[in-house]
């Protein structure tokens, strides 16, 4: 049985929540609309039909919230600013009231001792700038450069980490390649420029944070997966190699200033073709202090001559006879455990942070419990598997579980429960669950003894 101390007194353990999914309030107090606020309200996009206009209500909550998170043992407290809520058009004039919200937390969490660690950007772009070509849009590099610049001044003084993008494969791919998430577009004319500006973007933000706070700790969260062929045959490898280039590699390696991986996925130089006269390619780079791993489920891949596009098929967990989560992801600690290796074996990366990990599963509140051990055995594997990677020299230095409480959960809406703390979406009422009494045991064994 793993305990706290096989991980060693410096490793961080925190719990990450983001502000569309938590805070509600989405008009409140001079907030401007995110895309995920329009995208919500369009018809059929959110499977049970819900939105986040008051989703955990963190907006008035957050006191106890973080109160909860203490309670539990965590030590880091990762939240994001909602860009909307400090900039309602983007651009130009600052919301106080939002600037205030956040001083509120940052003092919330540091009154309690938890360490913020504070996302730029958790995929809830201001609508105002979408209007105007959103992430597909060049202008938005500008924009976030500013919004960076203007987080920097206002809570630089007590922030000393920061996560620039929040998985920008997720937001690029799900958002503007196949239309599933906000803002509901689809096609590579989307979605090319959309990559290439997350990076210009990411980078540039970067840089202000670096030069605007002193002694910042910066880093940036990247999902990923471990990618496994079906098969040995030449098709099946070349479309593994191909799903890595494009799961795991799109966003990490221009980010270490190593350009697309266009040799294993040649569709991606039409990126390079597209902007070769902007002359971007060091601009995609930033020298991150650490990497965010965001790991939920590994990857079985095909050869499929009819996927456009990718030619990638997956095999899904379901026809795979693997134990699965709520939401049908596979569960695999030790996938967690190769994509670690993966990432370790570039020498420009530093440090890595588990940034993100948890599960879904269907809880049901019984007689005031939500008994989901389940949940604790993934967090036991998934824990095992960082651990292997520490004890082999893998310089990954802490866990954050997603997530606090139950909250939205983006297109599948309220179903999907990742929670430690279950919520009663009528009453709000917090119930810890029975992982989230584990962890309390688990982070409490240092100081027991
Ligand atoms: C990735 C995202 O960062 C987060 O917002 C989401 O809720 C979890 N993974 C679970 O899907």
């Amino acid at each position: 049985m793993i305990t706290r101390k096989d991980f060693g007194d410096d490793f961080l353990w925190g719990v990450t929540i983001s502000a569309f999914q938590n805070e509600g309030a989405f008009d409140a107090e001079g907030k401007g609309l995110s895309i995920w606020d329009t995208f919500s309200g369009r018809k059929g996009k959110i499977k049970d039909s819900s939105h986040a206009q008051i989703a955990t209500d963190f907006y008035n909550r957050y006191t106890q919230d973080i109160l909860l998170a203490k309670l539990l043992g965590f030590t880091v407290f990762r939240f994001s600013l909602a860009w909307s809520r400090i900039l309602p058009n983007g651009t130009g004039t600052v919301n106080q009231a939002g600037i205030d919200f956040y001083n509120n937390v940052i003092d919330a969490c540091l009154e309690v001792g938890l360490e913020p660690y504070v996302t730029l950007y958790h995929w809830d772009l201001p609508d105002a700038l979408e209007k105007k070509g959103g992430w597909s849009h060049r202008g938005v590099v500008f924009a976030f450069e500013e919004y960076a610049r203007v987080c920097a001044r206002e809570f630089g003084s007590k922030v000393k980490h920061w996560i620039v993008l929040n998985e920008p494969f997720g937001f690029t791919a799900l958002g503007y390649m196949l239309g599933v998430h906000a803002p509901g577009k689809f096609g590579l004319s989307w979605f090319l420029p959309a990559v290439h500006h997350a990076l210009l973007a990411q980078a540039a933000a970067a840089r202000v944070l670096r030069e605007d706070v002193k002694g910042a700790v910066i880093g940036t969260a990247l999902s990923c997966s471990q990618i496994i062929p079906n098969s040995n045959s030449e098709a099946d490898l070349k479309a593994a190699r191909r799903a890595d280039a494009l799961f795991n590699r799109l966003f990490l390696e221009p980010t270490l200033g190593m350009g697309y991986p266009t040799a294993d996925f040649p569709l991606l130089k039409r990126i390079e073709r597209r902007y070769a006269l902007w002359r971007d390619w060091d601009n995609l780079a930033f020298d991150f202090d650490f990497i965010g791993v965001q790991n939920y489920f590994p990857l079985v891949v095909k050869y499929n001559y009819f996927m456009p596009v990718v030619r990638i098929a997956e095999v899904k967990a379901k026809h795979r006879q693997v134990p699965v989560t709520g939401l049908g992801w596979e569960i695999n600690g030790h996938g967690l455990y190769e994509i670690l290796k993966q990432f370790a074996a570039y020498p420009s990366i530093k440090r890595l942070i588990v940034t993100e990990g948890g599960a879904a599963f269907t809880d049901t509140l019984s007689e005031g419990q939500v008994l989901d051990h389940e949940r604790i055995s993934y967090y036991q594997e998934y824990l095992q598997g960082v651990l292997k990677a520490r004890q082999e020299g893998i310089p990954v230095d802490g866990y954050f579980a997603w997530t606090l409480t139950d909250n939205f959960e983006w297109a599948e809406g309220y179903r999907a429960r990742f929670g430690l703390v279950y919520v009663d979406f009528q009453t709000q009422q917090r119930i810890i669950k029975s992982s989230g009494y584990w962890f309390r045991e688990f982070l409490g064994e240092e100081k027991n003894g």
